[in-house]
């Protein structure tokens, strides 16, 4: 009745942000994203009949509140579809600064679905895993397939599940995360989804734009294109923030880091440099580049002043069991 598993962070080229009206769980536009290699969440699940509750430790923490009562709602699923009725000890670690905006809860979902199922003896099955960590974050949907994702927006039998596009080696990709600000984020994502659906007069022109994005980013990938694909995925990453930062109260996630890093990304382009940016509900800015740009681009946004660190990160593989089980790829 115990199992670990490890899932790493995706980051989306084609954004997600708002969801389906009246559904807390669909997205209301389609995404597709990266998983990461480099960065990784860690989780042990174990199912207990001494236990009294379920119990939830973040980096050595005990956490109680929202934090645990969405590893619940996810454990509930879980018992229901295993027939099991005890409490669970959920123990995880990330090897990344947590909820800030680094795609941490993408991980730290896909982890617990994975953990969580083959600790209740069921079999793994990745469509199910993806459609459990979806209903309680949406990316995270996305992090139990590795290489390239992709989450639409039609549910087949009530299950919404992710579905890999691309190999992780399908494109020289690489990523390098500038770290702008070490602690969590002020607003989350779910939070400011809501937010913005609410007051943002350009939501309804976001979610019609971004299927054509999405089909952008998507082609691009199928060609091998990677100039291509990363003027798609900054655009849509400006366009989601150019949304959020119309919502009333304003969503601003960026520091004056962000700006000059998005500026020295453009810089370093004009000079022949391939870099794209990306931002999610945070303010890093993760630069799009290849093999053969990855050290020159992270000299170049490790001297932006504010930038604390860069992590340099490449496409991975999906969520799985540690030890790995027999026969998985
Ligand atoms: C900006 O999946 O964290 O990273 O579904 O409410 O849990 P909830 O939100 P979440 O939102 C992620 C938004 C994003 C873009 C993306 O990953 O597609």
């Amino acid at each position: 009745m115990k199992a670990t598993a490890i899932a790493h962070p995706n980051i989306a080229l084609a954004k997600y942000w708002g969801k389906r009206p009246g559904s807390a769980r669909l997205p209301a536009v389609p995404s597709l994203s990266v998983t990461l290699a480099g960065m990784q969440t860690k989780t042990t699940v174990e199912f207990s009949r001494a236990l009294s509750s379920d119990e939830l430790l973040l980096d050595g923490e005990r956490k109680s509140g929202r934090e645990l009562a969405r590893v619940v709602e996810l454990l509930d699923c879980v018992r229901a579809e295993a027939g099991l009725s005890s409490f669970a000890r959920v123990e995880s670690t990330n090897d990344f600064p947590t909820a800030s905006g680094l795609a941490s809860s993408a991980s730290a979902f896909a982890a617990l679905a994975v953990a969580a199922r083959a600790a209740a003896g069921l079999k793994r099955d990745l469509p199910l895993e993806s459609d459990l960590a979806r209903r309680i974050s949406i990316s995270s949907a996305r992090s139990i397939f590795g290489g390239y994702v992709e989450l639409g927006l039609q549910p087949v039998a009530s299950r919404l599940a992710a579905s890999p596009v691309a190999e992780p080696d399908h494109i020289d990709l690489r990523v390098i995360v500038a770290v702008v600000r070490e602690g969590a984020k002020d607003v989350s994502s779910t939070e400011g989804m809501l937010r913005t659906m609410a007051s943002s007069p350009f939501y309804d022109a976001w979610v019609q734009a971004a299927p054509r994005i999405f089909e952008r980013v998507r082609a691009a990938i199928v060609s091998r294109d990677v100039a291509a694909l990363g003027a798609a995925s900054e655009h849509s990453a400006l366009a989601m923030h150019a949304t959020m930062v119309a919502a009333d109260p304003a969503l601003v996630y960026w520091t004056g880091a962000t700006v000059d890093a998005l500026a020295a990304v453009r810089d370093a382009r004009a000079s022949g440099v391939v870099a794209y940016a990306t931002i999610d509900a945070g303010p890093h800015v993760k630069v799009l580049t290849t093999s053969t740009h990855e050290s020159r681009v992270a000299a170049i946004m490790g001297a932006v002043p504010g930038v604390k660190r860069v992590i340099a990160a490449r496409p991975g593989e999906g969520a799985r069991l540690e030890p790995r089980e027999r026969g998985a790829p």
